[in-house]
């Protein structure tokens, strides 16, 4: 599929926030004040956000129980109000973001220490300061700019998957000081990499097809970056503060090369 102009501009300015939400987990392998501890807190933390969605659902529901509810509610309509690929595609969400959540919160049980309790989606209900702050900036933007907003929102989600990307490499690094938090954490990565791929792919495809006006793409990109900035903080503070403050506003300024989109994995044209 051929990517317009626009949406080639919109990606080359989102790339060097991806980068920057990268460097916190590259700099954190290596931090020297990662611990079993640090591990545990950003694994529960992501767990929060597998289960509770990070502002793509409400809050009370979060991305499980809400496309579970709406399953029920669509079972009497299946082909005749609602196509059944619509109701295969919720569903799928709700497997995968499912399988997710598992993933890391068995890396979680795996890191425990005899005696400590297991986790639980109720136990990580109440996400991070900084992960409600994103949370907020997305249900503003809707409000404020009801489809742009869901746009954007689409567009950010996973962040180009850069934690994923960055725990698979620590495949080899299972031996040393993490080892084998290292070993959990790429097995984990790994299982969740293609799935969330494919949902950011599902925020870009569909976006040329908008006919968006050039005010309409401006005010697109605008919203994602704020987005994508809030989001390097949200994991900033999800991995114990690696990069300091002056690192956030460097790469807040463009420090980063950005990362480069990979069109061919993405099946769209440049
Ligand atoms: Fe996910
Ligand atoms: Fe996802």
């Amino acid at each position: 599929m051929a990517v317009s102009a626009n949406l080639t501009k919109l990606i080359d300015a989102a790339a060097p926030f991806w980068a920057g939400e990268a460097e916190v987990f590259q700099t954190y392998w290596d931090w020297p004040r990662r611990s079993r501890e640090t591990d545990r807190r950003w694994l529960a933390y992501q767990c929060s956000k597998e289960v509770w969605g990070s502002g793509l659902a409400p809050l009370d529901k979060g991305i499980f129980l809400g496309p579970a509810e709406e399953l029920i509610a669509a079972f009497p309509k299946i082909d005749t109000e609602i196509d059944r690929h619509k109701v295969l595609d919720i569903a799928e969400g709700l497997y995968a973001e499912f399988a997710h959540y598992c993933a890391f919160a068995d890396a979680y049980d795996a890191l425990a220490l005899p005696g400590e309790p297991k986790l639980t989606p109720h136990m990580v209900k109440i996400a991070w300061k900084e992960d409600r702050d994103l949370t907020e900036l997305r249900f503003a933007h809707r409000r404020e700019h009801p489809r742009l907003g869901q746009r954007a929102t689409h567009f950010t989600e996973g962040g180009y998957c850069t934690l994923f990307s960055a725990g698979m490499t620590l495949k080899d690094r299972a031996s040393g000081p993490h080892g084998r938090a290292n070993a959990l954490i790429a097995e984990a990565c790994r299982k969740v990499y293609d799935d969330e791929f494919g949902h950011m792919l599902k925020g870009i495809v569909g976006l040329d097809g908008e006919g968006l006006t050039e005010a309409e793409w401006k005010l697109l990109a605008d919203i994602s970056i704020a987005q994508l900035k809030a989001r390097i903080i949200m994991r900033n503070a999800q991995f114990s503060r690696p990069l300091s403050e002056a690192r956030v506003q460097e790469i807040f300024a463009g420090a980063c090369a950005p990362i480069e989109f990979d069109y061919e994995r993405a099946k769209l044209a440049a």
